[in-house]
């Protein structure tokens, strides 16, 4: 693999913005991280060295090139313009604050050039409530990534109504060529695909929990150690798909049960109140809160071992 000549900017260099620096990085672009705080890009350049030789030793590392050619790949810079200048795509990784986004975007929208992408990595706002001002809004898409994006491929690119296609097709292309798995919707939704998953599960386990169903311990387990394991390797259509004689024959067999059991789900939970304390105090009994950078560091060791896995398999 050789060294690539286009510039992707990473505008704030925090947990994600480092994540995509290296990802970036992997193939051999020229990543240029810009942050408010000048200490912070060195802090973000210092890390991402030490963690790109951590994964060289453990032959870990994304690509065929170098740790040193990696990390050679990657500059910070405290100046905007210098961050803007002959960009390809530049990745917005500032924190979730609507206002500050849209600070951002104004910013960079005085300065941006015709044939920069501009996505941002937000979990939550609709791309057009981030672009809808801007005399460079069709430049502007989400392309979310799940934490941490170095080990789980998915990036979610979502247009604007107003987003050109070929720049929402050329984010596609550019997470495939860097490793990702884009999935590409043809238009914006609240919560984007999987926040949408995520609370339709987040909403069904509380309810089972709240009404002593099951425990904490208990239903995580229906997850892991049950549907988790499937859905690891394929999704849940796919899952129907082979349960059953195919989809057609799933649906006669079991569409009037699953709406029959559908029925019974109630109302969406607020999640706040009782339920809250008593979620807390047994999940703390399983991870106490001065354990979570441990076990976070165990996930992220399972996620890697999965991602080998998966490659091989
Ligand atoms: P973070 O707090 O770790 O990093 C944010 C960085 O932005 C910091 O380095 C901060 O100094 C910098 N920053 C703040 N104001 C700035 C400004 N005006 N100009 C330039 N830089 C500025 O946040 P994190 O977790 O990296 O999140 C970034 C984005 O990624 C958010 O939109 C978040 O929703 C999204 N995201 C986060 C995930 C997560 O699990 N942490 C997962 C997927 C997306």
């Amino acid at each position: 693999m050789s060294l690539k000549k286009e510039k992707i900017g990473i505008f704030g260099s925090g947990l994600i913005g480092g994540s995509w620096a290296m990802i970036f990085a992997s193939v051999g672009y020229q990543v240029q991280i810009y942050d408010i705080i000048p200490e912070q890009i060195e802090k973000a350049l210092k890390h991402i060295a030490a963690e790109l030789k951590r994964l060289e030793k453990e032959n870990l590392l994304r690509g065929t090139l170098t740790a040193d050619q990696q990390i050679k790949c990657i500059s910070g810079t405290t100046d905007i313009n210098e961050l803007v200048k002959n960009a390809v795509y530049i990745q917005e990784c500032v924190p979730e604050n609507i206002e500050l986004k849209r600070k951002i975007y104004a910013q960079l929208d005085a300065i941006l050039e015709d044939q920069t992408i501009l996505a941002s990595s937000t979990s939550t706002f609709l791309p057009s409530v981030l672009s809808e001002n801007l005399k460079h809004k069709s430049q502007v898409v989400v392309a979310h990534p799940v934490n941490p994006p170095y080990y789980v491929p998915l990036i979610e690119v979502v247009p604007a109504p107003w987003t050109k296609p070929e720049i929402a097709q050329k984010t596609k292309e550019l997470m495939l060529d860097v490793g990702q798995k884009p999935v590409l919707f043809t238009r914006e939704i609240e919560g984007f695909a999987v926040n949408r998953v995520q609370y339709a599960i987040l909403n069904e386990v509380w309810r089972l929990v709240a009404s002593g169903v099951l425990s904490v311990r208990d239903i995580d387990s229906v997850m892991s150690d049950g549907l988790g394991m499937r859905y690891a390797f394929l999704g849940p259509l796919e899952t129907t798909h082979l349960n059953a004689e195919g989809f057609t024959d799933y649906c006669e067999r079991y569409s009037k049960t699953i709406f029959a059991v559908s029925q019974t789900f109630g109302e969406t939970p607020k999640m706040e109140g009782p339920t809250v304390t008593e979620i807390a105090k047994q999940l703390e009994e399983m991870c106490s809160l001065d354990k979570l950078a441990e076990r976070r560091e165990w996930r992220d060791n399972c996620l890697t071992q999965l991602s080998q896995l998966k490659k091989k398999l």
